[in-house]
């Protein structure tokens, strides 16, 4: 069992339409998810042994499917690390802003998107570790 999320992440269910030709998960903003989407981006071909993200960002909310494949996504509020294992297309995982994430043990096909409440920004982000603790604590 996943231990207990940090506070503004969850993992959510996606309704899956299918039939005997196959599935189709759609995704509406503030509908299905607590925000109004902005931007959607995708990361695959992932290099063997590639950590990514290593950061957190001040104001963005994010839904993290992966589409194909898997991924283990660490979560870091600042007081603690919990990993979540992404393996199903039909579950996102829901991270909201000062959550600092790292995402490893990619498998050869995966494929995430992302869903994203902003444009990109690298004003947003919080890239040094040290900074993000120091402003999780206030
Ligand atoms: P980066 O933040 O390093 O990716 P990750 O969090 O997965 O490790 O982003 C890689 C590059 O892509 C970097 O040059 C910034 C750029 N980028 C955009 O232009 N738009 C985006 O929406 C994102 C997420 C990244």
């Amino acid at each position: 069992m996943t231990d207990a999320l940090p506070a503004g992440c969850r993992l959510i269910r996606l309704a899956v339409k299918g039939d005997h030709r196959g599935s189709l998960i759609a995704i509406e903003g503030e509908h299905d998810l607590p925000f109004a989407i902005a931007r959607v981006y995708c990361v695959y071909a992932t290099t063997e042994g590639t950590v990514r993200g290593m950061h957190a960002h001040r104001q963005l909310d994010q839904l993290v499917i992966a589409v194909a494949g898997s991924c283990t996504m660490m979560l870091d509020d600042g007081q603690r690390r919990v990993e979540v294992r992404l393996d199903d297309p039909a579950v996102g995982l829901l991270m909201g802003s000062m959550i600092w994430h790292e995402m490893s043990d990619f498998s050869d096909n995966c494929v995430l998107m992302v869903l994203a409440s902003a444009v990109y920004d690298e004003a947003d982000y919080i890239r040094d570790y040290a900074t993000f603790k120091a402003l999780a604590k206030t």
